[in-house]
């Protein structure tokens, strides 16, 4: 007696989910038929006052009613489900094939790049990089340096002071060795490099400038030689200039190191014959360095009957001029054009 109404709503479900084009519609109809007063609930129901012999079959056409709501249900979700992911993935679609947006990147500067080649070989050798503030004290910039007030060696860096005389910025990186070694109280051996910038009351021309850059070294510990010294200066030599560099000490006077040196290479130009690099020499002096003065290493808190070390500068814009043939150390300040520092991309460190 129910069949008429079950093959009712079978046809009505065969043209509605036809009519199923998204997920709203698709829950409506889930509604409508299987909802708690949907048609084929309601069906359902009525098994109640169904007679007992026909119980059976009606529960089964009830049954496949369901089925087929059901498959037809999950086949539509699904699909639908894959449509949304299409639109997404379509609408999201990026050409691969396209060239991308041109970002200029940066390029290092040739103090920098000086900077951290050397950097690179004494962090090797075990050296630390240490840092020191460009206002600095007069007292450790000279007087701890063995440079007291009136000491004729201070007229040669014409010194920038601060209001007074207790601050200055600092002449040299030297005073970075001084704050090291007071940081060690006298009882730890010292391995550091300390590069920055430097000032002077120079004229600024093609050699000098009121602001420039130095790399101090320090090494304290025992029983330690001009050897080791030369030794160090020569893999920086090496590192910086090629493998063909020879290298030289003469005699030099700084008041904190006791002997002094200057460091020279054999000039890279003309491989020590004279040319105009070298001013007809075969030299090249790239640096001071020499033993650290008992006097500092005492004023430092170091016991010097213990104690010793070397210690060295280098004038980092004297390097990178003679590296990179650059003839005014001006070029390095006002020449910023990145298609100038890009030029160094090109030559090796
Ligand atoms: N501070 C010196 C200068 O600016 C360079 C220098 C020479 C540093 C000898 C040193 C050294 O540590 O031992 O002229």
């Amino acid at each position: 007696m129910f069949n008429d109404e079950i093959n009712k709503i079978k046809k009505e479900l065969e043209i509605a989910f036809n009519d199923i084009d998204t997920k709203e519609k698709l829950d409506i109809l889930k509604q409508e038929y299987m909802g708690k007063n949907g048609s084929i609930t309601e069906l359902n129901s009525k098994i109640k006052i169904i007679p007992n012999e026909e119980k059976k079959s009606f529960g089964m056409a009830v049954n496949e009613l369901k089925a087929i709501f059901n498959e037809n249900y999950e086949r539509i979700s699904k699909s639908l489900e894959e449509k949304l992911i299409n639109e997404k993935l379509n609408k999201d679609a990026i050409d691969v094939s396209l060239p991308g947006v041109h970002i200029e990147i940066g390029s290092a500067h040739p103090i920098e790049r000086i900077i951290e080649s050397l950097e690179n070989l004494l962090m090797s050798m075990g050296y630390d990089v240490v840092e020191g503030p460009e206002v600095e004290k007069d007292l450790y910039n000279f007087e701890l340096l063995n440079l007291p007030k009136g000491h004729p060696a201070r007229d040669a860096q014409d010194t920038f002071y601060l209001k007074g005389d207790e601050y200055l910025l600092r002449s040299q990186t030297s005073p970075v060795q001084v704050r090291e070694m007071l940081r060690c109280k006298g009882v730890e051996p010292i391995r550091i490099i300390c590069p920055g910038k430097t000032y002077r009351r120079d004229e600024d021309d093609a050699t000098h400038s009121h602001q420039f850059t130095q790399m101090e070294g320090l090494l304290v510990d025992e029983n330690i030689t001009l050897g080791d010294l030369k030794g160090t200066f020569e893999a920086v030599a090496k590192m910086l200039f090629g493998e063909a560099r020879k290298t030289r000490f003469r005699p030099s006077f700084y008041p904190f190191t006791e002997p002094s040196v200057e460091m020279d290479i054999s000039c890279f130009n003309c491989n020590g014959k004279g040319c105009n690099i070298c001013k007809g020499t075969g030299w090249i002096t790239v640096g001071g360095a020499g033993m650290v003065n008992p006097i500092v290493l005492k004023n430092c808190g170091y016991d010097p009957d213990k104690w010793n070390g070397f210690a060295f500068g280098f004038g980092i814009e004297r390097l990178a001029m003679l590296k990179y043939g650059i003839n005014d150390i001006r070029t390095f300040y006002v020449n910023h054009d990145i298609r100038t520092l890009k030029e160094f991309d090109r030559r090796e460190y």
